[in-house]
């Protein structure tokens, strides 16, 4: 889609465990990114709303998430090995079935391996806010995101987004409000856990904002 990419690789600590999982747990847990379109029902062993989350750091409210929903299936996607790793050792202890990790760009896990008109929700949790005005072409949602999610959303399906940083949030809510294939809605999918960066945002007193947009049309998938 573009050739920015949104996140900058953090070398970071890998501990033993998460290194442990990444290798052992991987191959049972996660998908390995293809060019080719994945099949849910192949991957889940059933056919259920699919949600996909964009970023989900060290993965803890993503458990929860799909703990509390197990009438749903969720693809993480998380660059960040050590994040990909702690979720990963989560899935295996709490036993999470409906759950699977992607470690690759989600721009192009979107584009490459979800099938249009194939997703429930879109969830993106407190997205590297790129705050310089130079560095807002990083910003993963940008005009062409916006385009690429109303592609993969279901009629009825709903993107879910939250921000610290009102700028950016205020930046995601005009670019969303800007699509027309877009309705806003207050109706999120699930109700948001505090997330590890919205704690942090809270310590610095940062506003926490959430934003729902419902993808607009009816169809096989409408709610
Ligand atoms: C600020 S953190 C938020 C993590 C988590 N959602 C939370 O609320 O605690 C943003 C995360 O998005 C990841 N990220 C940024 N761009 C990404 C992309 N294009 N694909 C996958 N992950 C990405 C980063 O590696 C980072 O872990």
């Amino acid at each position: 889609m573009r050739g920015i990419r949104s996140y900058v690789l953090r070398q970071g600590r890998t501990t033993p465990a998460q290194k442990r999982a990444l290798e052992a747990l991987f191959p049972k847990y996660g998908i390995a990114f293809s060019g080719n379109e994945l099949d849910p029902k192949a991957t889940f062993g059933r056919t259920a709303p699919l949600v996909l989350e964009i970023g989900s750091g060290m993965g803890e409210s993503t458990a929860a998430i799909a703990q509390a929903h197990p009438e749903a299936d969720f693809i993480a996607v998380e660059v960040h090995g050590p994040g990909v790793g702690s979720l990963l050792n989560r899935i295996a202890s709490e036993n999470i079935s409906n759950l699977r990790v992607v470690r690759h760009d989600a721009v192009e896990v979107l584009a490459r391996m979800i099938a249009d008109g194939s997703l429930a929700g879109i969830h993106l949790f407190f997205p590297d806010p790129w705050p310089k005005k130079r560095h807002h072409k990083r910003r993963i949602v940008q005009p062409e995101f916006a385009e690429l999610a109303a592609r993969k959303l279901a009629p009825g399906g709903v993107f879910h987004a939250a921000s610290d940083w009102p700028e950016y949030a205020e930046w995601i809510d005009q670019v969303f409000v800007a699509n027309p294939a877009f309705e806003k809605t207050t109706k999120a999918l699930v109700e948001k856990p505090l997330t590890k960066f919205e704690a942090r945002g809270r310590r610095l007193g940062h506003p926490i904002r959430e934003l729902c947009f419902l993808r607009r049309g009816s169809g096989p998938g409408a709610r």
